[in-house]
């Protein structure tokens, strides 16, 4: 294994752009390879970021002997293909959330993983963020005694166009895949354990997913997560932990936050600012590559049980909705 990692990226769009982009804080880790479905729009990637390798096709990319890992940055539904392309090519996987479309899908992954002994991961990059690292560190430290509820929101306004990846159901359109997955993986981080029931109402728009939805999730003990997504409605993008001896609030918006405010029960409230070094994405890319260079085959920030009870509360969400996607 080199000392610096040598990535490739898989899919040109929006979000390959700002992982790329953080890539260039890490001097333990480079760009060597991307790879796009048309041989021009890699060659722009490539100029744009200074990957010496540009590759025309997934295949190609995936079959550079020379890569130690690769992130995956297509549409929800393209995930489960090119991380099992990938993994089955020998190179370490870093996928972009929703990790698959459901949990059947994200099992197989992982059974790859497992077979081929690589690493895999989900980019939950918001995990790695310095400010949800602190407030890990406050919930540890027992400074709100125990959570007992948590609140949290994630909603945008997009331009609706029934063909894009936001409302389409061919590439699995709908908030909850899209930005609630943030919300269920806090609720997930902060009691450490799946819900036990769930409720939820969702408003399915013309395309027949998702447009807004609120969904409550019960936890042991009485324990409760109320959460919502959308993407045709602004909402505040934050997060409130109540605990047994007081509140976390990650200020808006929490997703990418630098904020947070610690309330202990008879105090003064504490603030929290933790400025992003780089545009953020790049604290999950050197946590996946510390992993890769120690060995390891997942990241216990983010590990692969976890993300599997993430998918399996989105299927349970869903089902209450009635909504199913063409591929399932
Ligand atoms: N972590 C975050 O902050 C964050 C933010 C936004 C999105 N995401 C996630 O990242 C994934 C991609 O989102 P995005 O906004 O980057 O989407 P995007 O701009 O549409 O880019 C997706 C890329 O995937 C490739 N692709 C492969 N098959 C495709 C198909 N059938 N149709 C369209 N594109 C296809 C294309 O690259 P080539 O043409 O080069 O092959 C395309 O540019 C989603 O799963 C989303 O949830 C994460």
């Amino acid at each position: 294994m080199a000392d610096r990692i040598r990535w490739g990226i898989i899919g040109c769009g929006n979000i390959s752009h700002k992982f790329a982009e953080g890539l260039r804080v890490l001097e333990d880790a480079e760009l060597l390879a991307v790879g796009s479905r048309t041989q021009e729009k890699a060659d722009a990637f490539g100029a744009e970021f200074g990957a010496p390798r540009c590759y025309g096709s997934y295949e190609a990319l995936a079959n550079d002997p020379d890569l130690d890992a690769v992130y995956v940055g297509t549409p929800h539904p393209m995930h489960k293909g090119n991380s099992i392309l990938c993994l089955r090519a020998g190179k370490a996987v870093l996928c972009e959330k929703p990790f698959a479309i459901n949990r059947r899908e994200a099992e197989e992954v992982i059974k790859v993983a497992r077979e081929e002994k690589r690493f895999l991961m989900e980019a939950m990059w918001t995990r790695f963020l310095p400010i949800i690292v602190k407030v890990r560190e406050w919930l540890k430290e027992g400074r709100i005694g125990e959570p007992r509820m948590i609140q949290a929101d994630f909603g945008f306004r997009a331009g609706y166009d029934e063909e894009s990846r936001l409302f389409s159901p061919h590439f699995g359109g709908g908030g909850l895949l899209d930005v609630g997955v943030y919300c269920v993986s806090m609720a997930s981080m902060v009691f450490e354990t799946p819900p036990q029931k769930i409720s939820g109402l969702a408003h399915l728009g013309d395309t027949g997913v998702d447009e807004q939805a609120a969904y409550v999730l019960g936890y042991s003990g009485g324990r409760l997560a109320l959460l919502s997504s959308a993407v045709r409605t602004n909402t505040p993008h934050e997060v409130t932990i109540m605990g047994t001896d007081g509140m976390i609030r990650v200020h808006s918006m929490f997703w990418c936050g630098t904020r947070a405010t610690l309330t202990e029960s008879g105090h003064d409230p504490i603030d929290a600012e933790l400025p992003l070094l780089g545009n953020g994405y790049n604290y999950e890319a050197a946590a996946a590559g510390q992993c890769i260079r120690e060995g390891k085959l997942e990241c216990e920030t983010m590990p692969l049980y976890e993300t599997l009870e993430i998918m399996d509360t989105l299927d349970r969400i869903r089902a209450q909705w009635g909504l199913k996607y063409p591929m399932e």
